[in-house]
């Protein structure tokens, strides 16, 4: 979703802008463009790539000190140049803004400043930033002031970067609900929506705040916490350094980010468990200093998330339920957020995010909060995102970080971090002996090898895709704590291939879906050698009654053989436990490959963002 770079510096800042709007390129947009103070502030807009922006600015041998930077993903108006960012306002002295999120007030605010006689360029909800900046800026002299006093009057969720053409020596930045940093460096100051954009300039890094404001120049800064647009004392925030290194964000030896992000999945699974591999047992300490307290006080569990995430925390209701014997309701976090649940108050909240930067989820977790939720708990990705500052409780998986659109290693790994919470609170209720809990971490610590055997089975995923390909449908079966799984693979295809794919739970097929099988209609099976394998064999058989395809992903020992319309890869034995997540893994691939048949950009599919920042 939207990003912002902002550079004021010694030295021409262009390529930084240019650079870092690379780096965030996998966020997801469709529009790009940057402002720099140079004898006035000079805008440089686009309707396509980066590289196109970059293009431009070579074109108009654009350079200078000081400068803010934007990919915007349309929520309000069409992706033009006409409604790309930076938004410009002002005669006298012009001002400049960027913006990611969304202005809810934004209709209202239009209509009371056009009745100023600030005329609107664009359709953006953003225009009305740099106008009411503009408008407060004639009742003082300060950009800084100006800015608290319009954020005060924006509802809504923001990052904004603000530059003043008078006052070239600086750049003024805030956030209420989007991600923001700063960048401390050598020979200049900058802010940017993720630590990734700056990698190459700075590895000390300050996290804002709600409600912070922050002021640039080339060789300070200075914070505050602005409330209710009055400008409290200058605070400070801890500099972190950063662990990520240019390399990170490296495509390395792979065509695509996705390509690279499931073979990572073995060192991803096995940083992420790190801490248990020397471990004979898994203590709550590992989800915060007071998970022991919180988990005995816990008679249930919400799980709050979205798209990959939610999955993630499907596949843990059924671990949870059996292992821990502990109720647990997942919810989508959007849905959860506008309906009028009843709250109790030791039901622990969870919430999955990759990003930890998703709104929905964020608000989700807010309202559960509100509603009387004495806890909760976050299962995330990004050290310094949001939903980790505001839980009680935290476990961070270390995947590393996720450039390609679709979630892959995030998944693999909130599986396993979801299964050492299961371990923790099953032996917490006394549901686990000890012979038990060593065979569940000696299973955790044989993942990663798993995984990389699993990996060996792509040139077959790789001979299916050509079929796939050519469908416009497709189906996914699975039973139990597969049925997610199939509902992971379903997503997975439709997001980056752009093929239509269903999910059910395969007991569903003869209520309903069963009307769609036929020779057009591919059905994919995760055939693990579990309990519900019979079960699972009889409605593969309902469709082979039907002329429909079957594409079986079944373990080594199961009793199913190829024939014809029935196509069979096999993975290794039954991996138990363990076998929701290995059986990730054929469905990534077949989804990756079936993308490149058809050509899609794998890693930035249409429409879509890594970061949902906005509702
Ligand atoms: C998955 O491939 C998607 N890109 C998407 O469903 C994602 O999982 C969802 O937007 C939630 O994101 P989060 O994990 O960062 O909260």
């Amino acid at each position: 979703m939207c990003g912002i770079v902002g550079a004021i510096a010694e030295k021409n800042i262009v390529p930084v802008l240019i650079d870092g709007l690379l780096c965030l390129e996998y966020r997801g947009y469709d529009s790009a463009g940057l402002v720099i103070s140079n004898k006035g502030l000079q805008r440089i807009r686009t309707t396509g790539r980066v590289a196109e922006l970059a293009k431009k600015v070579t074109e108009h041998h654009t350079n200078g000190f000081a400068g803010i930077a934007h990919t915007r993903w349309a929520t309000h108006g069409e992706p033009s140049e006409r409604n790309a960012h930076p938004h410009i306002s002002g005669h006298e002295s012009r001002i400049a803004v960027v913006h990611n999120g969304i202005i809810e007030n934004h209709e209202a605010m239009r209509k009371r400043l056009q009745a100023e006689g600030y005329q609107f360029e664009s359709e953006t909800d953003t225009e009305v930033i740099v106008h009411l900046i503009a408008s407060n800026l004639k009742k003082t002299d300060s950009l800084l002031k100006a800015v608290s006093m319009s954020i005060a009057e924006l509802q809504g969720a923001y990052a904004i970067a603000v530059m003043e053409e008078i006052h070239p020596e600086r750049i003024v930045v805030a956030r209420n609900g989007a991600p923001l940093l700063l960048g401390l460096g050598e020979d200049g100051n900058y802010a940017a929506s993720d630590a990734s954009a700056l990698l190459k300039k700075t590895r000390d890094m300050i996290y804002l705040e709600d409600g912070d404001l922050a002021e640039l120049y080339k060789d300070q800064y200075q914070i505050y916490q602005s409330k209710e647009g009055n400008l409290g004392q200058a605070i400070t925030r801890p500099i972190h350094h950063s662990d990520l290194t240019s390399d990170d964000i490296d495509m390395g030896p792979y065509d695509h980010f996705m390509q690279k992000e499931i073979f990572e999945q073995p060192s991803a699974v096995a940083n992420t468990l790190e801490m248990v591999f020397n471990a004979q047992s898994v203590s709550p300490g590992l989800f915060g200093s007071a998970a022991e307290s919180i988990f005995e006080q816990t008679n249930g569990l919400l799980i709050l998330a979205c798209g990959t995430s939610y999955h993630a925390g499907l596949v843990a209701r059924y671990w949870l339920e059996t292992f821990a014997g502990i109720p647990c309701i997942v919810e989508i976090a959007s849905e959860y957020r506008y309906r009028d649940p009843v709250a109790d108050a030791h039901t622990l909240v969870v919430g999955i995010s990759q990003s930890g930067e998703t709104a929905d989820t964020l608000a989700a977790m807010n309202y559960a909060k509100e509603l009387g939720h004495l806890h909760s708990l976050s299962i995330c990705n990004v050290a310094e995102s949001a939903l980790i500052r505001q839980t009680d409780l935290r476990f961070l998986t270390r995947a590393g970080p996720e450039i390609g659109v679709a979630s892959t290693k995030a998944f693999t790994t909130q599986l396993a971090s979801l299964l050492l919470l299961t371990i923790v609170l099953a032996k917490m209720r006394n549901r686990l002996s000890v012979e038990h809990e060593a065979k569940m971490i000696a299973a955790l610590r044989h993942l990663p090898a798993a995984l990389q055997s699993t990996l060996q089975i792509e040139p077959e995923a790789q001979e299916w895709s050509q079929q796939f390909s050519e469908k416009r449908h497709a189906l996914f079966l699975g039973r139990g704590v597969h049925y997610p799984i199939a509902m992971e693979g379903a997503l997975k295809l439709k997001e980056i291939s752009y093929v239509h794919a269903e999910a059910y739970a395969s007991g569903e097929l003869k209520h309903g879906p069963l009307a769609l099988v036929d020779s057009e209609m591919p059905v994919v099976a995760i055939a693990p050698n579990d309990q519900l394998l019979s079960k699972l064999k009889s409605n593969l058989q309902e469709v082979r009654a039907r002329g429909g395809e079957l594409y079986v992903f079944a373990d080594a020992d199961t009793q199913i053989e190829e024939s014809d319309n029935l196509h069979v890869i096999r993975l290794a034995e039954h991996a138990g436990i363990l076998s929701p997540i290995l059986h990730t893994i054929p469905l990534q691939l077949l989804a990756y490959h079936v993308a490149l048949v058809k050509g899609t950009d794998v890693d930035k599919p249409r429409n879509l963002a890594k970061a949902v920042t906005v509702e």
